[in-house]
């Protein structure tokens, strides 16, 4: 390996990978999985957090498993797994748990806004989603963390655990790991309903999924809000019509870009047309997925093979951690 730090991202089985999850991460992984030790999975315990049924909870994972495959992340460079193959995380979670605490738990801006949408479910899981996060990291000590830009404030929890454990037990044990986005800025893909990010759960029309029927793109696309068009030559762009242009960026040719952005400065822009090229060029861009999702759905025997082989390394990293934060915190074996 070129580089010594390793990596580590992972992803909630809550739905189908979308094109938010694609450029804000899954992006990085496969540039990252060619260069540095690499450690991807699927948070099947974080997704516990909104109670899915027991009936869908391995099919869920198993999907994004044929995603990560079917987007190009290759068992032999990076190690793939499920988190829950890996109960040792768990183990690492409550020991963090007993350092974290309920003030900067409760300041965190994804529980407010979880609190916020589901009053219902205001659960223990929920506010310790950012622990759960750093366990998953720091367990294989991991420095660089590639992810979107939702992700930003709980690596930056991650951060303090890691240090916190280091100081409390005199150690230098745990790296401090960043998000990483090759020295940018972290990604944000923008939704189509007008507003914030693309999401799984942000409402019908806002993501456009990597497995998506061409028609069903098409249609959303050619729904996505907008506005009513430049009065001014160079004027600035609102929200929506922003939105659009930056998942132009990500999905079209530059010269396609500089296009649009000329004929807005100059106030002849038909969004109609925008829209249509946004849609080509997603189509495009997503058909190759779909083919290898499908050719992969139907190998079980391969999919299992891979699981297992990822497992049974991030488990071996995990137990070797964990012998040693249990030797550091005083757990002794005195018998
Ligand atoms: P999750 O499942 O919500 O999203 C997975 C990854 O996709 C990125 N992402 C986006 N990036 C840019 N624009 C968007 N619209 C967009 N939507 C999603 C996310 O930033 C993320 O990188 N808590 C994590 C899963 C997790 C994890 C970890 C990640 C659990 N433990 C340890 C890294 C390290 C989550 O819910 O991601």
């Amino acid at each position: 390996m070129e580089n010594k730090d390793i990596v580590l991202s992972g992803i909630r089985p809550t739905g189908n990978l979308h094109l938010g999850n694609y450029f804000g991460a899954v992006k990085n992984f496969l540039k990252m999985q060619e260069t540095h030790e690499c450690y991807f999975f699927i948070a099947d315990y974080h997704s516990l957090t909104t109670h899915p049924h027991p009936a869908n909870l391995q099919g869920n994972a198993r999907q994004i498993f044929i995603e990560y495959l079917a987007a190009g992340l290759d068992p032999e460079k990076a190690t793939l797994y499920l988190q829950s193959d890996i109960p040792e995380i768990a183990e690492l979670y409550l020991f963090l748990n007993m350092n974290a605490y309920l003030g900067e738990l409760e300041r965190v801006p994804t529980f407010k806004e979880k609190a916020r949408k589901s009053p219902d479910n205001v659960n223990a899981g929920l506010l310790t989603y950012p622990t759960l996060m750093a366990a998953d990291i720091i367990i294989q000590k991991a420095t660089k963390v590639p992810v979107g830009k939702d992700q930003e404030q709980h690596l930056e929890m991650t951060r303090t655990y890691a240090r916190r454990f280091n100081t409390m037990y005199e150690v230098d044990f745990f790296p401090i790991p960043t998000a990483y986005n090759f020295g940018n800025e972290l990604v944000k893909i923008p939704g189509l309903d007008g507003s914030g990010k693309m999401g799984k759960s942000e409402g019908e029309g806002n993501a456009i999924f990597l497995n998506e029927e061409e028609k069903s793109i098409r249609k959303k696309v050619m729904r996505a809000v907008s506005d009513s068009g430049p009065t001014e030559p160079n004027q600035e762009k609102s929200l929506p019509v922003q939105n659009l242009f930056t998942l132009l960026k990500v999905v079209s040719k530059p010269d396609v870009v500089q296009y649009f952005e000329d004929q807005y400065n100059n106030c002849s822009i038909r969004y109609g047309d925008l829209k249509k090229q946004l849609a080509e060029d997603i189509v495009a861009f997503t058909k190759p997925f779909g083919e290898r999702i499908k050719e992969l759905s139907s190998n079980d025997e391969y999919l299992r093979k891979v699981m297992n082989l990822g497992a049974e390394k991030a488990r071996a990293n995990a137990q070797k951690t964990m012998r040693e934060v249990r030797e550091i915190i005083g757990f002794r074996k005195i018998y």
